[in-house]
């Protein structure tokens, strides 16, 4: 009884993993089994946090040091594509100076993942604003130093 059980929840969870692969390609699919950099820096020097027209939020979290990032990493409470667009963004951000995160933009994720369907684009393009705001919180930071 038992293992029919847990064949018919493997048939499931089979069945949810290919259409998920199906429907956010390849790349994307593999992102959210493993999403990396996922998790709260403690004190981070750069923050933010940004709820999406969606109703999701997304928060990343900026270490710097010399003048350069090194620890990022995101926190979202939103769909699949989200949790594969802020591992993403926070991928990108590692090692960036201020001057190169300030043209960091959605396209740069899309581009990376392949695209994703449209009605999740936005997913993209969330992650990537709330690199900069996270940005935005780190050179406050810094003028008023
Ligand atoms: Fe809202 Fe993906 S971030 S649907």
């Amino acid at each position: 009884m038992n293992s029919e059980l847990d064949d018919f929840v493997n048939q499931l969870q089979d069945e949810i993993y290919n259409e998920t692969r199906q429907e956010f390609g390849e790349i994307a699919y593999k992102r959210w089994r493993e999403p990396k950099f996922m998790g709260r820096i403690d004190m981070p020097d750069g923050y933010a946090k940004l709820t999406g027209t969606c109703g999701d939020t997304m928060e990343i979290f900026l270490k710097f040091e010399n003048g350069r990032v090194v620890a990022a990493s995101f926190m979202t409470d939103g769909c699949g594509p989200s949790v594969v667009c802020g591992s993403y963004a926070a991928e990108l951000a590692n090692g960036k100076s201020p001057e190169e995160l300030a043209d960091f933009n959605g396209d740069m994720i899309l581009d990376i993942v392949d695209g994703l369907p449209k009605d999740h684009e936005h997913c993209a393009f969330l992650s990537a604003e709330t690199v900069k705001r996270a940005l935005d919180d780190y050179m406050g930071k810094s003028v008023k130093e």
